[in-house]
């Protein structure tokens, strides 16, 4: 089975649902830029108000930081590992090529998520997360397509990218997961 992944996709088309769902089964490491960037948030350091402040707006935090924090925690990791929410910028996925060279760990596997943007939205103003109103959703919709989008054909060249489509119940899309992963 494949087991160093990478989930790709817009926001609310299911990355953290089906990343839980995939680690909970396999114990695969599960690295959520967006989780631990609320971790930081939540312990009230003075870089987590740095962090709150962009976040609620719906902006990206520096390449520089979430770099950071993903090599903090995939240094000295050797069993297989899942990246949800990053890379998100080329520059990020360029480093992480860097990193992974590195420690001798090459993705097996980037799987894209895709769903309209109707659907997107309505998924993620149920949640109510703060990062969750209309306007805000938007922004980072438009964040996606503009710095993040271009990661597909990053990958794609790299013969690594299988698309799936994020429609349907939680369980038949982990099911399409689960055949790509062999
Ligand atoms: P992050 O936490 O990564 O948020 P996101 O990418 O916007 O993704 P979401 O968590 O909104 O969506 P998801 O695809 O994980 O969907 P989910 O499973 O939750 O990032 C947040 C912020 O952190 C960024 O804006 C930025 O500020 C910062 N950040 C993070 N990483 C960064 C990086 N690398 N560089 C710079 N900044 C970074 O599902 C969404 C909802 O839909 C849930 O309610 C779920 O229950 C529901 N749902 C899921 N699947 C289904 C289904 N099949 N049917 C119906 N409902 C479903």
């Amino acid at each position: 089975m494949k087991e160093r992944i990478l989930f790709l996709g817009p926001p609310g088309a299911g990355k953290g649902t089906q990343a839980q769902n995939l680690v909970s089964k396999c114990g695969l490491l599960h690295l959520s830029t967006g989780d631990l960037l609320r971790a930081e948030i939540k312990a009230g350091t003075s870089l987590g108000q740095q962090i709150a402040a962009l976040m609620v707006k719906g902006e990206l935090v520096s390449d520089d930081l979430v770099l950071a924090i993903v090599k903090h925690n995939l240094e000295g990791h050797t069993g297989g590992w899942l990246l949800d929410g990053f890379p998100r910028t080329i520059n990020q996925a360029k480093a992480l090529d860097t990193l992974l060279a590195e420690i001798h760990q090459p993705i097996d596997i980037v799987i894209l998520l895709s769903l309209n943007d109707d659907l997107l939205i309505e998924r993620l103003l149920n949640r109510g997360r703060v990062d969750d109103h209309e306007t805000v959703i938007r922004h980072r919709l438009e964040i996606y397509y503009n710095q993040t989008a271009p990661l597909i054909n990053f990958y794609k060249s790299k013969n690594l990218l299988v698309s799936i489509e994020a429609k349907g119940t939680v369980d038949d899309i982990a099911m399409n997961i689960s055949k790509v992963l062999g």
